[in-house]
């Protein structure tokens, strides 16, 4: 069975709280918080005090997704305020073996993560030392986008690295994750499926998740 990480940037901000309760109380293993600079991604969401917020309002598992530029300089305000695992683009500027280390020494979960034009292999030497990997399904800024299939090789070849090199990285996959394409994303290697709109834009929202849970 794969984990569940609903992302937040589907939600009702003004609602926040609640939303969020919604999520976990109907099964999800953790909580996707996409942080955009409007630099690193052409688009502005939410930072710091909102996860400050969460993390008084829940005591769910929140994984941070930092789509910003130079985040070592912003991962020690992140696990200050809360975030449980503090994930890092591969792309954005920066010593990604200090920041992981860094990340480490402040006692959070530590991911980096590849968007679609960056090959897999070049997580490869930061397998051992990382929690987990993100490999992104969309261009990274906006949620509602379609998945782009090519990934799955991505997830396919990160899978066979980390079982042969014998490590516990997490392989966790975000954009344009639905009900259908969920099966296949599995069965290639994922671990943990983010999934915005497939949540909070469905009917019925527990019953959304429980039918993710349920694959
Ligand atoms: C995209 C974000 C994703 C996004 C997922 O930049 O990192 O987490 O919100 O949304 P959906 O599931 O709607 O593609
Ligand atoms: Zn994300």
């Amino acid at each position: 069975m794969a984990k569940l990480s609903p992302s937040i940037l589907s939600a009702d901000f003004a609602n926040l709280a609640r939303d969020v309760k919604v999520i976990v109380d109907a099964g999800s293993d953790m909580v996707h918080v996409d942080v955009m600079d409007g630099h690193f991604v052409p688009n502005i969401s939410i930072g710091v005090p909102v996860v400050k917020s969460l993390r008084q309002a829940t005591d769910a598992f929140l994984d941070v997704h930092l789509m910003i530029s130079q985040p070592e300089k912003y991962i020690e305000a992140f696990a200050k305020a809360g975030s449980d695992l503090i994930n890092v683009h591969y792309e954005a500027e920066g010593d990604m073996d200090a920041m992981i280390d860094k990340i480490h020494a402040l006692g959070k979960k530590a991911a980096l993560t590849i968007k679609p034009a960056t090959p897999a292999d070049v997580l490869f030497p930061y397998l051992p030392k990382l929690d987990m990997v993100l490999v992104m399904s969309v261009e990274p800024g906006f949620g509602g986008q379609s998945f782009m299939p090519d990934s799955l090789d991505k997830v396919k070849a990160l899978r066979a690295e980390i079982d042969r090199l014998g490590v516990k990285c997490e392989i966790e996959i975000d954009g344009g994750v639905n009900l259908q394409n969920a099966p296949e994303i599995i069965a290639a290697g994922t671990d943990i499926l983010v999934a915005g709109s497939a949540v909070f834009n469905a009917e019925d929202v527990p019953a959304r998740v429980a039918a993710f849970k349920a694959l």
